[in-house]
C-alpha cells in the first residue's frame, strides 16, 4: 500500500504584547535603524506571563489547525512538538499539549533542533504516515524566548533578533503520489555546536546554577553571529538544491520558497541566488522577529491565511540553526 503525508490543516498563534525596535531602544543601545538594516526586524511579540506558555501557545495554533482540517483532538494518532523553550527542563511540552487538547494515550515527540525543528518535525511524521502507522499527526512548533533574552546592552546582539510564538500543521495519510510532503533531506553538524548555544543550565556540572553565571552573563544564550551567517547561507542553498535534485526538478519549478526566518538578509541572499521574483519568496520576520522552531510553520500559515499558498504549489522550505542542524522539505500543496 502507497502511503503519503499531506498538510490538511495550518493554524498560529501570536502573544498580544508586540515590542517594537523603538520599545527596545529604551532598553539598550541599538536603534531601529540598525535593527532594520542589519535584520530587517521591526517588531515581534513577547508572551505574557501568567497566560501565555509553550504548551499553551501550541495549543492554539493546533486548535485552529485542527478545525480548519476537518478533525477533532481525539482523530490524532501522534504529536510530534518542536521548541528550543519547553514548559520544563523535563518532561517535554508535547505531553502538555496533549493534556490541553484534551487527549491521553497517543505518543508524543519532543523535538530539540531549534530553527529546523519545523524541518525535522515534519520529516518524522511524514515518515510515520508513509510507512502506515499513524493516519493524523499533529506537528507543534512553538517558542517563548524572550525570557531567554536579556534586555540590555549586554544581551543586545540576541535580543533584537527573537521573539515568541506558535504554529501547528495537521498532517494526514492520503494515497496520491506527487501530492503533499514530496521530501525531506535532513542534515547536521556538531562541530560548530558552541557558535550558537546556551550552556546553562546544563548537565556538565555538579552546581548546574551559580550566583557567578547570573552575573557573568553565562547563562544567556551566545550566538556568533558572523559565523552563523556564514554557515547559513551555504547550508540554505545546498539543502534547497539537494531537495530539486533528489525530484529531478529546477528552480523554475518552485512555486514558493518559505525559509526559516532567521534574518531577512539572508533570505534576501536566497532569493537573490535563485533569482527568484517577490512573489515566490515568502517572509514574515518583519513582524515577528526569529521564532526559531515556530518560524516556517507561522510564515506557512500566514501566506496560506494571505491566499498566497494555493492548491498545487510547490513549496520549498529550508532551515538552518543551532546544533549546526539543517534540512528541507519540498511540499506540493
Ligand atoms: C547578528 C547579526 C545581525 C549581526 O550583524 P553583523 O553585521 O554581523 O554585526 P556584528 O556582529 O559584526 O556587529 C557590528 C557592530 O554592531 C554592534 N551591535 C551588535 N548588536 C547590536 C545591536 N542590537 N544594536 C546596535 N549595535 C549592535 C556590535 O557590537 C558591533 O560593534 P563594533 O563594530 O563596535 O564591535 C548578524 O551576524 C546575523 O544576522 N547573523 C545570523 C544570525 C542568525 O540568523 N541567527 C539565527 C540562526 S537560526
Amino acid at each position: 500500500m502507497l502511503y503519503r503525508s499531506k498538510i490538511v490543516g495550518m493554524g498560529m498563534y501570536l502573544p498580544e504584547n508586540v515590542v517594537t525596535n523603538h520599545d527596545l531602544e529604551q532598553l539598550m543601545d541599538t536603534s531601529d535603524a540598525w535593527i532594520v538594516e542589519r535584520t530587517g526586524i521591526r517588531e515581534r511579540r513577547f508572551f505574557t506571563e501568567g497566560k501565555d506558555t509553550t504548551a499553551t501557545m501550541a495549543a492554539e495554533a493546533s486548535r485552529m489547525a485542527l478545525d480548519r482540517a476537518g478533525l477533532k483532538a481525539q482523530e490524532i494518532d501522534a504529536i510530534v512538538f518542536a521548541t528550543l523553550s519547553p514548559d520544563y527542563y523535563f518532561p517535554g511540552s508535547g505531553v502538555l499539549l496533549m493534556r490541553e487538547l484534551g487527549i491521553v494515550g497517543i505518543p508524543a515527540f519532543d523535538l530539540r533542533q531549534q530553527c529546523a525543528g519545523f524541518v525535522y518535525a515534519l520529516s518524522l511524521a511524514d515518515a510515520y504516515i508513509r510507512l502506515g502507522h499513524y493516519k493524523n499527526v499533529l506537528i507543534a512548533c512553538s517558542e517563548i524566548q524572550s525570557n531567554l533574552l536579556e534586555l540590555s546592552t549586554r544581551g543586545r546582539n540576541m535580543a533584537v533578533i527573537f521573539g515568541d510564538g506558535a504554529a501547528a500543521v495537521v498532517l494526514t495519510r492520503h494515497q496520491q503520489e506527487g501530492l503533499g510532503v514530496i521530501s525531506t533531506h535532513l542534515h547536521a553538524d556538531g562541530t560548530y555546536a558552541e557558535e550558537l548555544y546556551m550552556a546553562h543550565p546544563g548537565c556538565r556540572r555538579k552546581v548546574r546554577i551559580t550566583p557567578q553565571m547570573l552575573e557573568d552573563g553565562s547563562m544567556l544564550p551566545y550566538m556568533n553571529g558572523n559565523a552563523v551567517f556564514k554557515h547559513a547561507i551555504v547550508r540554505f542553498m545546498e539543502v534547497i538544491y539537494e531537495a530539486l535534485e533528489a525530484n529531478g526538478l529546477q528552480v523554475e519549478d518552485l512555486d514558493m520558497v518559505i525559509p526559516h526566518q532567521a534574518n531577512l538578509r539572508i533570505s534576501k541572499y536566497i532569493q537573490e541566488q535563485l533569482q527568484l521574483p517577490d512573489e515566490k519568496m515568502y517572509n514574515n520576520i518583519q513582524w515577528v522577529g526569529n521564532t526559531t522552531a515556530a518560524s516556517i510553520p507561522l510564515a506557512m500559515c500566514e501566506a496560506w491565511e494571505k491566499g498566497l499558498l494555493r492548491p498545487g504549489m510547490l513549496v520549498c522550505t529550508p532551515a538552518f540553526g543551532s546544533g549546526f542542524v539543517w534540512g528541507s522539505a519540498l511540499i506540493r500543496m
